[in-house]
């Protein structure tokens, strides 16, 4: 196995606490560093001035390098746009549920290579911004064929698929919701649990009630599929309740909390995604960050994208977002962007520089991570590595 020594790292954010923490998030900064990658494994990590010799070296000349970012909500398997739909939002339209359908419609309609080459597009678009490890939803085919399908391409991109034939009813079965839930526990479940590894529900008035979502997550967890919710995103709801109840992985949106919601959220461990940028393309307040973390619950950062109600691929502008709109420090967004991620996701191969960890990264041509916030819209990311390899 070949090795391969960056050095030069003018500040390198390890996210191991052993090497301490900073405004409130274990960065584990380490100055003046360098890294040994072997194969697809980091294999060494510490001060320059201590670093091992390697089959080959690289001189990143005083940049930083962090994690790669670990985006633990998208929605990238769909076909066309809903650019007019925005345009109408920032006219005074409120953004709803509905929406939703339209990409249906068009996503129905697409081919199997042209939802590829979707998804291929966006996943590129996120390497780009630094991002190595991205959870991939379905919920816009919503008929058995059509889930299964978009569940198989996008385990093509990631190992994080998730199954959301619970996004909306569709318009077929707006007479029978009933029908449309024992459809998604019965056989849209039965072709779509090969290919996934969560399930999904969007919780929120006009899409799917407490119970309806206890149901279609019970029948996940019996196919061994892990649990995920979309909670509380657009009023005060359930959501968060019941991801805490049947103890999800993450409760995402989290926008419109009771205290009862956050107390729920620290006291049972589930993570709150928090996705900015689907407020900022929604023009609608933001989630309270500062609450959440004050109250000791662990927050990731992710960005959702999706044709509606937010088309962000990038990462740094929710890091910037949430330390200008959501009162996380710089430390505190990039440790959600990275760490609280793969928490997220219950996994601990990545979003962290370790020895054994998963040799993913981003190199920024800037001296520090604080730039990803403090240079907002500027494409810092230089170079990418998923598994050793530039990406
Ligand atoms: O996470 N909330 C539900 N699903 C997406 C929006 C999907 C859409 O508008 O197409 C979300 O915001
Ligand atoms: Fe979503």
């Amino acid at each position: 196995m070949t090795s391969l020594l960056l050095t030069g790292i003018g500040s390198l954010v390890t996210n191991d606490p052993t090497y301490g923490s900073v405004d409130g998030a274990a960065l584990g900064e380490i100055r003046d560093a360098a890294i040994v990658i072997e194969g697809s494994r980091f294999a060494w990590v510490g001060a320059r001035r201590d670093a091992p010799a390697a089959d080959g070296s690289v001189d990143v000349g005083g940049r930083a390098v962090i994690p790669g970012f670990v985006d633990s909500h998208s929605h990238l398997v769909f076909a066309g746009d809903r650019a007019q739909e925005f345009a109408a939002r920032m006219t005074g339209t409120p953004y709803s549920a509905g929406g939703i359908r339209t990409t249906v419609a068009a996503t129905r309609e697409a081919s199997d290579d042209q939802l590829t080459a979707n998804v291929a597009r966006l996943v590129t678009e996120m390497r780009r911004q630094g991002t190595t490890t991205v959870e991939i939803k379905s919920g816009y085919g919503l008929t058995t064929l059509d889930e299964s399908r978009a569940l198989a391409i996008a385990s093509s991109y990631t190992d994080d698929t998730t199954y959301l034939g619970a996004h909306v009813v569709p318009a077929e079965f707006a007479d029978d919701p009933a029908g449309y839930v024992d459809l998604v526990t019965g056989p849209m479940l039965a072709a779509a649990a090969p290919h996934a590894k969560w399930v999904d529900v969007f919780v929120e008035r006009g899409a799917f009630d407490a119970d309806q979502a206890r149901a279609i997550l019970r029948a996940g967890a019996e196919k061994g599929l892990g649990l995920r919710v979309h909670a509380n995103q657009l009023g005060e709801g359930p959501g968060v309740q019941l991801a805490c109840e049947l103890g999800a992985a993450a409760a995402d949106h989290c926008t419109h909390l009771s205290d009862a919601d956050v107390d729920a959220l620290a006291a049972s461990g589930v993570v709150a995604g928090l996705l900015p940028a689907v407020e900022f393309s929604t023009r609608s307040p933001y989630p309270d960050a500062r609450r959440l973390i004050d109250a000791g619950v662990t927050v990731a950062l992710a960005t959702d994208c999706n044709p509606g109600s937010g088309y962000s691929s990038s990462m740094p502008l929710c890091i910037a977002l949430a330390v200008r709109e959501m009162r996380m420090t710089p430390a505190e967004a990039l440790w959600s962007a990275t760490a609280g991620g793969a928490l997220s996701l219950r996994r601990d191969d990545v979003g962290r520089i370790k020895p054994g960890a998963r040799a993913d990264l981003a190199v920024l041509d800037a001296p520090s991570y604080l730039h990803l916030a403090y240079r907002p819209g500027v494409p810092l990311v230089t170079h990418t590595f998923v598994a050793g390899r530039q990406a």
